[in-house]
């Protein structure tokens, strides 16, 4: 448990307070590019700041404050000029640092010098990146989904109406999988009668899930470069199938955790961005790669979509990965009160996880810079996992990289726009496996 104050401390995130100060010295994604071949013009909030993002008529990206400094309108009805946004009530133009660059029908240009409020915008791999702390930024890391070579990718929003921190810790929490994803996954399908039809293969995750609370001896964490690795570590006697240590997803620091190595059929980063102290955006960036002689389906940008999480009804939809986790995040409360819990033996990656965000934050107020902050650009890809990308020959039995055989049951995925072209690249994967497999 923390006091009340430390909970304070590790959850807030406008403007001067302890944590959203860490926040600010982040390279935050926040969108994809694709949504503003929809419209130019997207409003946005960002660690308790209203803001907007556009894209000027010659391709170029902005972030400025909301509101027009001449009588306030919400710039999201803004028109896209050459070199920034004009407020639709007189036109007025603002430009990527903030400066009002225009004022029809008033004085001469150049003599005004308010500026409203702006950040610095990047995009990469389909991402647009936004950096709100003090200048000059640091370089924007490129994380190695965002730029892997021969992948397939789309992009998962969702907002979520919780505190930022409790979607994170979910990730300190290998064991959640068991209940979370197999008990609870396989009570929601049986209510919905569709656990036969859609469960009964024993390939199905849920039951390999259910599986992992059966023999667990302890659970390890420990911090790496970027982050922190953990996992459990299951024992033979104590009735596991056998001695294993099973290593979960890979938090990288502050914000993200990756499942599934760079090159895999399957990989992905979780992105909790904090909108505010109680409501975060949920970022599933999800990269499909084509191993070695195998050619991954050509994509025009990176397509996005928002996975349902509530039926039409308003019940929550449970028969997929992100929308369980989502359900008891939320169930938490607003922002989760730490000085009322009990923990167990099973939370200790939590308890790192804590430590460190303390530990990060402490740094920034003593005038430090933070955990993956980069003055200079660490290269033109690098592994936040820390394991090595390898996975050019994957095992052919694998729930995930089935998905062109009716496997993509279990995840968000096949809401996804590029899920097609996903599973075209999963045909063409095996198609080559089969070859090889006959050559050797
Ligand atoms: S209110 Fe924006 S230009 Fe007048
Ligand atoms: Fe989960």
């Amino acid at each position: 448990m923390l006091s009340a104050a430390a909970n304070e401390r590790l959850t807030r995130v406008g403007a001067g307070t302890p944590c959203g100060e860490l926040m600010r010295r982040y390279w935050i994604p926040f969108a994809a590019a694709t949504q503003l071949d929809e419209n130019p013009v997207r409003k946005v909030r960002l660690l308790g700041e209203d803001l907007v993002l556009y894209r000027n008529t010659k391709g170029g990206l902005g972030l400025i404050g909301e509101r027009c400094l001449h009588r306030l309108v919400d710039m999201q009805f803004g028109i896209p000029d050459e070199c920034g946004l004009r407020c639709p009530y007189h036109g007025w133009l603002y430009d990527e640092t903030g400066a009002c660059v225009d004022r029809p029908m008033e004085s001469a240009k150049g003599e005004f010098k308010a500026k409203t409020k702006a950040y610095p915008v990047q995009e990469l791999g389909g991402m647009v990146f936004a950096y709100m702390g003090p200048l000059p930024a640091p370089a924007l890391p490129r994380w190695d989904l965002f730029v892997w070579p021969n992948a397939v990718r789309q992009i998962a929003f969702n907002v979520i109406p919780c505190n930022w921190l409790q979607c994170q810790e979910n990730t300190g929490d290998p064991t959640h999988s068991v209940w979370t994803h197999g008990h609870l996954f396989k009570y929601a399908l049986q209510r919905e009668g569709k656990y036969e039809e859609r469960a009964a293969s024993i390939d199905h995750t849920l039951h390999g899930r259910t599986k992992w609370g059966i023999g667990i001896k302890e659970l390890y964490a420990n911090p790496t470069e970027h982050g922190f690795e953990k996992g459990i570590v299951f024992s033979k006697e104590l009735g596991a199938e056998e001695d294993l240590r099973r290593r979960h997803s890979t938090v990288i620091f502050p914000f993200y955790t990756q499942t599934g190595k760079a090159g895999a059929p399957r990989s992905e980063y979780q992105i909790r961005v904090p909108i505010d102290d109680t409501n975060t955006l949920h970022i599933c960036y999800q990269c499909y790669a084509a191993p070695q002689g195998v050619e991954a389906p050509k994509q025009d940008g990176v397509p996005w979509y928002e996975p349902p999480t509530h039926d039409a009804k308003g019940r929550p939809i449970l028969d997929y990965v992100l929308a369980q986790d989502a359900l008891v995040w939320v169930a938490q409360g607003p922002i989760t009160d730490r000085s009322k819990e009990i923990l167990g033996r099973t939370d200790l990656p939590i308890v790192l996880l804590r430590r460190q965000l303390a530990e990060q934050i402490d740094l920034v107020e003593q005038g430090g810079d933070p955990m993956n902050f980069f003055r200079e650009s660490p290269g033109d890809m690098i592994h936040g996992s820390g394991v090595v990308p390898s996975n050019q020959k994957p095992v052919l039995q694998n729930y995930r990289r089935m998905y062109h055989k009716g496997f993509a049951s279990d995840d968000g995925d096949r809401y996804g726009p590029a899920i097609d072209l996903v599973k075209e690249l999963h045909r063409r994967i095996e198609e080559a496996d089969i070859a090889r497999s006959a050559a050797e």
